[in-house]
């Protein structure tokens, strides 16, 4: 059965023009886009979305960083579309994931506080319905 999970395309991404890159690899890899919007989110959805991380200390340069340019969210479906889109956007960190991944390719480390990796999916089926909650409440 279809399974479902949120793709965001965080500013770094936005403002280098990926999102079509992006989008292109998710749909090229077979699966469908069910919702897609652009926007500019505020401080509270994103402790919602970030909130196992609070009280790390990327926290804060974590939220400052998602709110400085618009995001693009999306909810991607298809058969164990979770760890098949993780599998697309490749490990955290863009200096050392692996060529032909979203970040290997197309990231790298700019020496910022918080990593920039370009974009976000979910980690399990149950995050991804937490999140596909938050972010896209009428789904
Ligand atoms: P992601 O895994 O999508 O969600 C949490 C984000 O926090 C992660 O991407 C990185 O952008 C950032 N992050 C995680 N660990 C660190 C770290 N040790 N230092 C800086 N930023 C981090």
């Amino acid at each position: 059965q279809p399974e479902r999970t949120l793709v965001l395309v965080k500013p770094d991404g936005v403002a280098r023009r990926l999102t079509g890159e992006v989008l292109r690899r998710i749909e090229a890899k077979g699966y469908s886009i069910v919702a897609l919007e652009q926007r500019i989110v505020g401080a509270d959805l994103l402790a919602q979305h970030y909130a196992e991380h609070e009280g790390k200390p990327f926290f804060q340069p974590l939220v400052d960083f998602m709110m400085s340019g618009p995001v693009v969210a999306a909810v991607v479906e298809g058969h164990r579309a979770i760890e098949g889109f993780r599998s697309l956007a490749g490990t955290t960190d863009p200096t050392t994931a692996a060529p032909g991944t979203i970040r290997g390719d197309l990231g790298r480390d700019w020496g910022t506080a918080v990593v920039q990796n370009l974009v976000h999916g979910s980690d399990s089926p149950e995050s991804a319905a937490r999140e596909i909650g938050l972010w896209f409440p009428r789904l």
